[in-house]
């Protein structure tokens, strides 16, 4: 057979710079859709160009595995709903990181050498990501009490874990001769006790850290499979690089999500956010309902309109009808700006790609830094489907949104909220925004109500 590995790692580089296209064109909503593309292309031309490596035994089993991998990401994918996606991302990132763990273990498995020891960090890296992600996807798909799950001497408990992990990886890549078990024993343990570790350190965090935490595994996944990379006898370079890429990008997605949270991820491992309630905390007024006519005429004698979406736009996918919303109130001399809290819904650029989609001008989009002090010299707000990002309550030191920043929507001089009934946001927490005396409240589905509230426009 013609030997043609001579071509696999030129080919690895250009997948190299496929990814980094990929990557590039993701940073914007309208080349967002093919950065995945590109993305998607390299991933494909380098697991096939690995079909070329010499002396492979084992292309059955290779094979096997691709389809059912790819026919399950395939239909997973094609099934989901947009609302689903942050689970689905938690699901597939924390198969990555049981797919690091999985080359650890067998690298471990064959001769230790020099490079076992980024076998060993790679396989406990890509163990946490595994159970934590695992752990994630069971908390939003609502399969898992959502809320932190604490218990005394917690810290204590999942550091000790921990450090015994460290303790039998270092025994796999030592062998000292004074303790009197083999690698047959350390192995186990340390993958078992990475696993424990990765489900213990995922358990006390809840409500809307849950972004920040993904995003952390997703670096996680990454980092392992660069290790991973480096740890084979020849280096993998599509490894090393694709999983470096994955893992700075995942690391600056953590630090940007966080500092617009304005949490330092210690407190998002260690914080337990959502943990407490506001027992002490008694909510004034009442919330006052509101009527699609009424509504309709103060959109239509308002100069200056915005409008503040959240996952409830996303669940009643209600785009398109605020598209059109805002289109009619434009024509009508109406100032009209979307106000973007960067995790509005439930995964990052949620409410961006949404917008695009339904072909609202990326110029109409800002987001909190840039549109906060415009609320005070607003007639009307509308929230569509928003909740905690508009939460006052975030400004109230002991509540368990305390710092968070928000769309100081409440200082516009009228807050109208399109939600279904009483149902509180992701972080469970009740929402003084809706009780204020500027406030009122259109029930019912959002695509519902926008396209009654354009219908009552037409008619004006
Ligand atoms: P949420 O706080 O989740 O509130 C959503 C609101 O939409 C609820 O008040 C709900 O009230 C309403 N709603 C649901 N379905 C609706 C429908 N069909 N029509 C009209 N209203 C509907 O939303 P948010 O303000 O966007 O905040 C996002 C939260 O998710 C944050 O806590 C964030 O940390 C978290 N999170 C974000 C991400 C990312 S990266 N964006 C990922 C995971 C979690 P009713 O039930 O009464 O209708």
């Amino acid at each position: 057979m013609i030997d043609l590995s001579w071509i696999i790692d030129p080919i690895y580089i250009a997948t190299i710079f496929f990814f980094i296209i990929g990557m590039y064109r993701m940073s914007h909503p309208l080349t967002a859709r093919s950065g995945i593309v590109w993305a998607g292309a390299a991933m494909l031309i380098a697991t096939l160009v690995t079909f070329l490596t010499p002396n492979l035994t084992n292309f059955a089993l290779m094979a096997i595995g691709i389809v059912i991998g790819g026919g399950f990401g395939y239909i997973a994918a094609k099934r989901v709903a947009m609302t689903g996606m942050p689970q689905m991302v938690a699901l597939f990132n924390g198969m990555g990181g049981g797919a690091a763990a999985g080359i650890s273990a067998v690298e471990l498995l064959g001769t230790i050498n020099t490079t076992s020891s980024l076998a060993v960090i790679g396989g406990i890296i890509g163990a946490i990501s595994f159970a934590g992600s695992i752990i994630a996807f069971l908390k939003l798909q609502g399969w898992m009490r959502p809320r932190p799950i604490t218990f005394p001497g917690q810290q204590i408990l999942n550091m000790g874990v921990l450090l015994l992990a460290l303790i039998s990886g270092i025994c796999i890549v030592l062998n000292p001769a004074w303790i009197p078990l083999s690698i047959a024993i350390y192995l186990p343990l340390f993958f078992i006790l990475s696993l424990v570790f990765g489900v213990l350190m995922t358990l006390p965090i809840g409500g809307a850290d849950m972004p920040v935490v993904i995003s952390m595994y997703n670096a996680f996944t990454g980092l392992a499979v660069a290790l991973d990379g480096f740890s084979f006898a020849t280096p993998n370079y599509a490894m090393v690089i694709a999983g470096i890429i994955v893992g700075a990008a995942g690391s600056l997605l953590t630090l940007q999500m966080a500092k617009a949270m304005n949490r330092s991820i210690s407190n998002v491992f260690f914080g337990a956010f959502g943990a407490t309630e506001e027992s002490d905390v008694q909510i004034q007024g009442s919330m006052k309902p509101i009527e699609v006519d009424d509504v309709a005429v103060m959109l239509a004698y308002a100069d200056k309109v915005i409008i503040a979406p959240g996952y409830g736009m996303a669940v009643a996918q209600a785009q398109q009808k605020v598209k059109e919303l805002a289109d009619l109130l434009e024509s009508r001399n109406v100032q009209v700006k979307f106000a973007i809290h960067p995790v509005a819904g439930r995964m990052p650029g949620h409410m961006n790609v949404l917008l695009a989609e339904a072909g609202v001008a990326y110029d109409r989009l800002f987001d909190r830094d840039e549109i906060n002090q415009e609320f005070p010299s607003t007639d009307v707000v509308l929230v569509i489907g928003a909740n905690d990002t508009v939460n006052p309550a975030s400004h109230r030191q002991g509540s368990p949104l305390f710092g968070m920043p928000i769309l100081d929507v409440e200082q516009a001089k009228n807050v109208i909220v399109l939600k279904r009934g009483q149902g509180k946001g992701f972080a469970g927490i009740e929402n003084d925004l809706f009780y204020r005396d500027n406030t009122r409240l259109l029930y019912g589905d959002a695509q519902e109500t926008v396209g009654k509230v354009v219908q009552a426009l037409k008619k004006l």
